[in-house]
């Protein structure tokens, strides 16, 4: 979603701060901006230039532009409130325009605030939220608004207008940008990592944080901010990852942290060890195939370490063998791609530990009232580790008494830090929107739970455990040969499957779990419509959509559903449905009912996710290219969703 970018030091801002929006654009954005101080004629103005679409078309913009500027702010906005437009677009300013801030989140009680502010005389340019938070910034820095209400009066407005007790902006003014931050964020609600400059105090940056990730670093030539550590890596790899009610003031020659009251404190440092390379494409046409393409690493690397002296281990579970030994339920609670990964999790964990265990999209656990006990154990799944959704059914799991386990790629992100305990999946920085290898690590991992949880139990020997774990590792070998040998045949699938307006993905037990991740992955990135449906219920609703043509695409490997799988196929091909079947290698009497057919090394059917998602994931990155789609960025997405 949006992403921040700030520089003050000694080179030139406007080419930081565009690297660094370019960094963020994975993130999912639909407009751009910077605003930079411009001294020119010795007076320090604040220039803001916006622009609707790619950061490209802001740096053709910027290029034009005669910018000195060694101190800036930059933005990626994701709408929330307000459509894309210019107006809209990040950075906000004051009033008078002396100050400009960029923000990620949400304000919640923005239409309270922009009432009252109206009221006091601030003029408003945006249908934003975070236009409020500029002018709260400026009336506590200059003490009053440039309308007909002033200073101790606006204040007391405000108090009355809010109906609670809240600290007047100082009249007239406590010209101190980092205390005039800190001021306005106790009249905010909501989430926000904010970045905020003014002319009056040029070469300072002033940052919050609440609810929405902020890291800071110093680098040899100045001090930076982004919203993601992929922002500033080029500057340096030792980053302090801000935490909730935290600020930063920063200035070319240093960065001072203070906490809510303007007390100093020490922050902590995070020494970051990926390597830019890997958010690099490193020679393929798009992140999605690269990411695809690093699969086998990401089973190994997610397995390194896992089994110590033959037995299985995972230290960081942060509960103890009797703990795990008490619990009578799971719930795995996730969005998007990882709540499909929390399908698959639940057929391993019933059928290896036999805990019963639900699936449930964060979004609608939080509004619920699940029945959780101490002995709940509640599973989080999520690649960015900031999905809102899923951080707040995390919080509501805990004040009810559940242990919760989180599985992440980002370490120390919200999940892992509000997490009992955390599994990284390894997979290292994911680029493109739609999750591909994250999905594969979270599995392994899910999967080394259910293994985990079936041993304490004890309804699967040590031994069972090795050698399910030694299969779970050949998986990777797998990957890799669908990889090499089953690139032709995924584009006959695609050119079939390329100008349908809808398509079916089915398939029973095992194969219906990863039939919704295949659906999923071909809307997401082509834009076609795609819905799952478990086979055998085909005849309930789904088969009247199909006529001559229509796509089926199936996954009917080896497992004890096969034979029931094919006859739901049988009544599609009789309705001319065009069939696509993920089979198992060796399989040849597929062939007779499927009119393309994409092969998986035999499997055991419990680790078949693992290998059936990837030619889906294949699919539908060939469907995209041939429907002339971005299958980096899809439109309307966002890699990582911190608003509700
Ligand atoms: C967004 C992304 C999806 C992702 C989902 C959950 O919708 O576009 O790819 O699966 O968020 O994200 P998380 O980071 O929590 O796994």
């Amino acid at each position: 979603m949006c992403g921040i970018v700030g520089y003050t030091g000694d080179e030139l801002a406007k080419d930081i701060l565009i690297n660094g929006l370019k960094r963020l654009e994975y993130r999912g954005y639909d407009s751009a901006g910077v605003a930079l101080e411009d001294a020119t004629g010795g007076v320090t103005r604040i220039d803001v230039i916006r622009r609707v679409g790619k950061v490209a078309g802001l740096e053709s913009e910027l290029a034009g532009v005669d910018a000195a500027a060694t101190c800036g702010i930059g933005h990626t906005r994701w709408a929330t409130h307000g459509r894309p437009s210019m107006a809209n677009a990040h950075p906000h300013t004051s009033c008078d325009g002396r100050i400009a801030i960029v923000h990620n989140g949400i304000i919640e009680n923005f239409a309270e605030l922009r009432e009252e502010l109206a009221q006091r005389g601030h003029t408003f340019t945006s249908d934003t939220d975070t236009e409020v938070f500029a002018h709260l910034i400026e009336e506590a820095y200059y003490g009053c608004a440039t309308g007909p209400v002033a200073g101790a009066a606006a204040g007391a407005a405000a108090d009355m207008a809010s109906g609670q007790a809240t600290s007047a902006p100082a009249a007239p003014g406590c010209h101190d940008l980092m205390a005039a931050v800190r001021e306005a964020c106790t009249r905010v609600v909501g989430a926000y990592g904010l970045a905020a400059v003014c002319a009056d105090e040029p070469g300072v940056i002033a940052v919050a944080r609440k609810d929405s990730p902020i890291v800071i670093g110093r680098g040899a030539r100045g001090s930076y901010v982004a919203s993601d550590v992929i922002a500033l890596i080029d500057a340096t790899r030792d980053v302090v990852v801000l935490e909730d009610g935290q600020f930063a003031r920063l200035a070319p020659e240093g960065i001072t942290y203070t906490d809510a009251e303007g007390a100093p404190i020490e922050p902590t440092v995070t020494h970051i060890d990926w390597d830019i390379d890997m958010a690099e494409k490193g020679g393929y046409p798009d992140f999605m195939l690269k990411e695809i393409c690093e699969q086998p690493r990401v089973v190994r690397d997610t397995l390194v370490g896992r089994m110590t002296g033959g037995e299985l281990s995972i230290d960081e579970l942060g509960l103890s063998l009797e703990e795990l030994n008490l619990i009578d339920r799971v719930y795995v609670i996730a969005c998007g791609t990882s709540y499909h990964a929390g399908l698959i999790a639940k057929n391993l964990i019933e059928m290896w530990a036999r805990i019963p265990c639900e699936v449930e999209a964060a979004s609608e656990f939080r509004y619920r009232n699940p029945i959780i006990t101490p002995s709940t154990l509640v599973v989080a799944v999520s690649q960015s580790g900031e999905t809102a959704d899923t951080l707040a059914a995390i919080r509501d799991a805990r004040i009810k008494g559940a242990k919760v386990f989180g599985i992440t790629n980002v370490v120390g992100s919200p999940v892992a830090r509000e997490s009992d305990g955390v599994i990284y999946t390894k997979a290292n920085k994911e680029i493109a929107v739609a999750s591909t290898k994250s999905f594969i690590g979270q599995v392994v991992s899910l999967t080394l739970l259910a293994l985990l949880l079936a041993q304490v139990k004890y309804r699967l020997t040590v031994g069972q455990v090795r050698m399910l774990f030694r299969e779970l590792g050949d998986t990777a070998e797998q990957i890799q040969w669908i990889l090499d040998t089953q690139k032709d045949a995924i584009h006959e699938a695609a050119l079939a499957c390329k100008d349908a307006r809808s398509a079916l993905f089915v398939g029973r037990g095992m194969g219906a779990a990863i039939a919704n991740e295949g659906a999923l992955k071909l809307k997401e990135i082509s834009y076609l419509h795609a819905e799952a449906y478990a086979a055998g219920e085909m005849k309930h609703g789904p088969i009247a959509l199909i006529d001559p043509g229509f796509p089926v695409i199936a996954i009917a490997t080896k497992s004890p559903v096969y034979d029931k799988t094919v006859s739901n196929l049988k009544e599609c091909e009789a309705r001319g449905a065009k069939i696509v079947v993920v089979a198992t290698e060796g399989d040849e009497d597929i062939a007779q009912i499927a009119d393309h057919v994409i092969y998986i090394p035999p499997v055991r059917d419990t680790f078949s996710a693992i290998t059936a998602t990837v030619p889906l994931q294949l699919l539908a990155r060939e469907v995209a290219l041939m429907r002339g789609c971005d299958v980096d960025q899809p439109r309307n997405l966002a890699k990582s969703v911190t608003v509700e």
